[in-house]
């Protein structure tokens, strides 16, 4: 089923101006403005990324691809709007998603947002431990014995209940349109950041003192296991809505390109609840022992259907790339049989990208690298931070939009080169959030960072009303 309305716009000022159109129908101005626009968008390319000789054929090659949404100035145009869904997986041969949280997911329009264009979510908070644990960030919830391989062992208790709310939601849809079905995408079981710190200590207490290694292999298994189990095991209701979990999130720091440590920002403190940079797992090993015990586990526990990720930000820089190749190598090496080996199926590249950087030679060099190790890539956060010169006047609107509209067009044909060029296997696009007002580039936060500036952005492909911005386009004309 192809699904389409007409989104009435008030266009932007375009580049281009329309000479005798009257853009009455946006096919008749699509036909006028497409060579133009192509080779704009041409030069936009090879101007952002300096590329070499044989970089920029292929560019040149592949320009017919990329098309602009067509627009005259100040004028209402019908514009047609397809389903993305209906769209990009047949372009990229991959998924395409976005996170949402569970108020998100209440609001009726973002619901009909997501069914009416993706075909993949990521929660955007609630599979994380501390989601999984209330939120009692600061106290344990409360402990119960469960038994782990043949020993008792005491647990903190958890919750599964905003988790199941989504997926009871997305469960009845499915049921209900079996044609056009959500598949989840699970984000995410060891990560810094959003972790109490009491997990860490002794009678999961954060005054008492870090446990050790072996103390925090066996509280890392039953973590795993449980939440595994309880959303992919043979028992479980939702067993067959998940795709791919994230195992590890964001192990690599900024600085080096080494490990994550526990001195990242020496302001916060580690004894703080949930963590912004410093790692409370690094602590504890000092190496990356929990990284690779967490693939094994994960494989452990996981159906074999499951795809196992390690995700990462500033994934395209080159220190970090570096380092971030050298993990998953590492990961890569200690495959092997369930229960003793891990498994790794992608690379899950952010993609929380500036609106320059990083250029179309950045992004294919990293997709190749880590395509290279561990077979594919998934973008798994996409979202584009507005320009320093942007300040939220009506007018800095309007050119943000048409930067924006760039900067898509740029990633959309960097994935596409990547697919058709390189034989670059890309599993997904998840974009970070669906409409602007619910992005978290609206507000700066300690906890993952946020915007720099306070200033709300406009990072996504829907606007505050709920209507696809001029950047949608990118993703759906041919
Ligand atoms: C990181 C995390 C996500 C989310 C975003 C910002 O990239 O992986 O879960 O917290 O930051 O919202």
């Amino acid at each position: 089923m192809k699904r389409k309305f007409l989104c009435f716009m008030l266009t932007m000022s375009m580049v281009i101006s329309i000479s005798g159109c009257s853009a009455n129908t946006a096919s008749t101005a699509n036909t006028e403005t497409t060579t133009e626009v192509k080779e704009e968008n041409k030069d936009s390319i090879e101007s952002t990324n300096n590329t070499e000789d044989e970089t920029s054929k292929e560019n040149e090659d592949d320009s017919s691809e990329i098309t602009e949404v067509a627009s005259s100035n100040n004028e209402e145009v019908a514009q047609e709007v397809i389903s993305l869904r209906d769209v990009v997986p047949n372009v990229l041969d991959s998924r395409i998603g976005c996170a949402v949280t569970q108020s998100e997911l209440e609001d009726p329009k973002v619901w009909d947002i997501v069914t009416t264009h993706f075909n993949a979510v990521t929660f955007g908070n609630e599979l994380k431990p501390d989601a999984l644990v209330d939120y009692s960030c600061d106290t344990c919830p409360g402990t119960e014995e469960v038994d782990l391989n043949g020993e008792t062992i005491v647990v903190p208790k958890l919750s599964f209940k905003r988790a199941e709310s989504m997926l009871d939601k997305i469960y009845d849809w499915n049921q209900e349109n079996p044609d056009r079905k959500i598949m989840v995408r699970g984000h995410v079981l060891v990560w810094h950041s959003q972790t109490p710190e009491w997990f860490f200590h002794e009678d999961y207490d954060k005054k008492n003192d870090y446990v050790d290694k072996d103390t925090m292999n066996k509280r890392l298994e039953w973590y795993i296991r449980e939440v595994l189990t309880h959303f992919t095991g043979e028992d479980s209701k939702y067993k067959d809505m998940f795709y791919g979990w994230d195992v590890v999130n964001e192990a690599i720091n900024d600085r080096d390109g080494g490990l994550r440590t526990d001195n990242e920002n020496p302001n916060e403190k580690l004894s703080e609840s949930r963590h912004g940079s410093n790692s409370s797992w690094y602590h504890i090993y000092q190496d990356n022992e929990f990284i690779i015990n967490a693939f094994i586990y994960a494989n452990k526990y996981a159906p074999d259907s499951l795809e196992l990720y390690y995700n990462d930000y500033n994934e395209c820089n080159t220190l970090k790339r570096n380092g971030i190749a050298e993990l998953l190598t590492a990961i890569k090496e200690k495959e092997g049989e369930k229960g003793v080996g891990t498994r790794i199926s992608a690379m899950g590249m952010q993609g929380h990208y500036g609106m320059d950087n990083p250029g179309f030679t950045e992004i294919e060099y990293a997709a190749k690298l880590y395509a290279e190790i561990v077979g594919s890539v998934q973008i798994t956060e996409l979202d584009i931070s507005a320009s320093d010169s942007y300040d939220r006047t009506e007018e800095s609107k309007i050119q943000e939009n048409e930067k924006l509209k760039k900067r898509y067009n740029i990633i959309y044909f960097t994935l596409k080169s990547l697919k058709n060029n390189s034989n670059v296997n890309i599993g997904g696009v998840t974009f970070w959030g669906t409409v602007d007002h619910y992005s978290w580039l609206q507000s700066k936060s300690n906890i993952g960072g946020g915007n720099k500036t306070g200033l709300p952005q406009m990072p996504l492909l829907f606007d505050e009303n709920y209507e696809p911005k001029p950047c949608f386009f990118v993703f759906t004309e041919q």
